[in-house]
């Protein structure tokens, strides 16, 4: 059986972890890939030597060249600076920009097949970015943001009721932004509502928790932001592809009408399977959750009309 072949945009630490995790999961070899010179490649070369350790066996290896990515099955574009404690994702807008087009433009050269999943911020307007400049179906470019915002989500309701995480389902929809929309109609212990289990002042702060979740580990970092739980998810999205799970995510997606919104980039469940984006899933939303998520949609689209993409 062919190998699955990923590159990993980005050498820093959401970029690093996530090849780590790739490896660890033996989901496939991994191309690492910066513009800064020996980073990657000796983060490849640890990475690799761990291999005896870990007893696996696969091919690892950090360039600066382009040529090396080529037909990659998927892609996982990181690259871009990251906040500093006060900033907000948006601030990063026009530098991410430029980084996240020009990456895009190697990619869609090297590997006009691959799925692409980014985890760039701001993300809604990143991801836009990325599929406007590849020219690729919408179902193979995929903004990471949903699952990432809905683990902090399942975390936070975890350590309150005291219960495993894996009991815990948890839904984000929206921009990954201050205005995201964590659902706690649709956010579940076992099945049951956390409606039922939690007070509404509990679940408010939950909820808001949530939302500044990136902001408090940037704030607690001092020097970056989050790269643990974000890889993670990442990587938890190129599994469902790699693997043809079918398993609904949420995700950033382009809606073309779905929940009343065109031609613009929200999170929102999705089905992922081996061609990406299978289906979009449309769920029955209160006037209120609407109205959130419209507002949401609303911020991403002003971004979007910044970079004009
Ligand atoms: C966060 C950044 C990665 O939410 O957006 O931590």
């Amino acid at each position: 059986m062919k190998r699955k072949k990923v590159t990993v945009v980005g050498s820093g630490n959401v970029g690093a972890t996530a090849a780590q995790r790739i490896v660890d999961q033996d989901l496939a070899d991994v191309v690492l890939i910066d513009i800064i010179e020996g980073v990657p490649q000796g983060k490849a070369l640890d990475l690799l030597q761990s291999g005896p350790v870990e007893g696996y066996d696969f091919s690892l290896i950090g360039t600066n060249d382009y040529k090396d990515t080529a037909d990659s099955d998927a892609v996982i574009i990181t690259a871009g600076l990251p906040r500093k404690p006060g900033m907000s994702r948006d601030d990063l807008l026009l530098k991410n920009y430029e980084i996240v087009k020009s990456v895009t433009e190697q990619i869609a050269k090297h590997s006009p097949n691959a799925i692409l999943i980014v985890v760039s911020n701001p993300l809604d307007a990143m991801v836009q970015t990325a599929f406007k400049v590849s020219g690729f179906p919408k179902n193979r470019v995929i903004g990471m943001a949903g699952v990432l915002d809905s683990a902090r989500f399942r975390t936070f309701i975890a350590m309150e009721l005291k219960v495993s995480v894996e009991n815990i389902h948890a839904f984000v929809l929206g921009g990954h932004g201050d205005t995201m929309v964590p659902l706690p109609r649709y956010s579940t212990v076992c099945g049951i509502p956390i409606t039922e289990l939690l007070p509404k002042e509990k679940i408010d702060a939950l909820v808001k928790r949530t939302a500044s979740g990136g902001a408090e580990i940037v704030g607690l970092l001092k020097t970056g932001s989050a790269y643990y739980a974000p890889s993670a998810a990442s990587v938890e999205m190129l599994e469902a592809i790699f693997k043809d799970k079918k398993k609904i995510l949420p995700c950033a997606a382009y809606l073309e009408g779905e929940y009343g919104i065109h031609g613009l980039y929200v999170g929102v469940p999705v089905k992922l399977g081996k061609n990406g984006v299978e289906e979009i899933i449309q769920i029955k939303l209160t006037t209120e959750e609407d109205a959130a998520l419209k507002k949401s949609a609303a911020a991403v689209k002003e971004l979007v009309e910044i970079i004009k993409v």
